[in-house]
């Protein structure tokens, strides 16, 4: 079975009504990043952050997955599917995608504020100021901030190197280490970019992009690739 190994961003969830960073519309436009979504804006106002995250889970269970999501999940009928998604959200696996591997984190998760390798699911979408985990520390959301590790890189990395169809769908490149990773995928592997609006991606080998929305351009890649030979 050949490897193909998808790496999504926020735009594969634009269609299911969950809106994306850098467009026009995008969600940190009312947020200055520095204030929800880093360690320091942690530090200095815990509650906000909290109510910021807490805000975005209730979004995500509102929402449900979109023919793209489903499109990746039927992929997996005839090849070895990896996704590596910088979506918090868990629409992949609802959509009955089975190996996810998430390098921001994922929302509907709690994490300690002492350890991060300490995470637990959330009940419902509120995560509140005094729930605390095992060690005694406040319980944040299981997102990785802007500042620090990506845990999930190594792996993603490796994952990437042995992929024999690569494809970028629904993401502006813009923020590393995620944006490196499609430099890690063999020259000589075909790389499918579906995005209305296609990141600048230069001498990278054979390179197909699909200028539409995920829910039109994804479903149709996958009919192709499944009746390739
Ligand atoms: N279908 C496919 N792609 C779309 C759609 C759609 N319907 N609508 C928008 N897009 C594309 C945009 O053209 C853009 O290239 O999705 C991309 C979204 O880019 P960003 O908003 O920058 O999202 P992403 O690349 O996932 O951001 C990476 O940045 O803020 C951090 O941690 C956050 O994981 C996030 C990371």
């Amino acid at each position: 079975m050949d490897n193909v190994v998808v790496l999504t961003g926020a735009g594969i969830s634009a269609e299911s009504g969950l809106r994306t960073f850098r467009d026009s519309d995008g969600l940190w436009e009312g947020y200055n990043i520095a204030d929800v979504a880093t360690p320091e804006a942690w530090d200095w106002n815990p509650a906000l952050v909290q109510d910021f995250y807490n805000l975005r889970r209730k979004s995500v269970l509102e929402a449900k997955p979109n023919a793209a999501h489903y499109a990746l999940a039927k992929l997996e009928k005839k090849y070895k599917v990896t996704i590596i998604t910088q979506n918090i959200d868990d629409l992949h696996e609802r959509a009955g995608s089975t190996e996810v591997v998430h390098l921001h984190g994922i929302i509907t998760r709690s994490q300690s504020s002492k350890d991060p390798n300490l995470t637990y699911p959330i009940d419902g979408w509120e995560l509140k100021m005094g729930e605390l985990c095992e060690l005694g520390s406040q319980l944040r959301a299981h997102v990785v901030w802007f500042g620090e590790a990506v845990p999930m890189i190594e792996k993603a990395a490796e994952i990437c190197s042995k992929a024999d169809i690569f494809m970028l769908i629904g993401s502006s490149l813009a923020v590393y280490p995620a944006a490196g990773l499609i430099n890690l995928v063999a020259k000589d592997v075909p790389k499918y970019i579906v995005d209305p609006k296609i990141p600048a991606v230069y001498g990278l080998g054979p390179m197909i992009k699909i200028e539409e929305k995920a829910t039109v351009g994804v479903p149709g890649l996958v009919e192709s690739l499944l009746k390739s030979n």
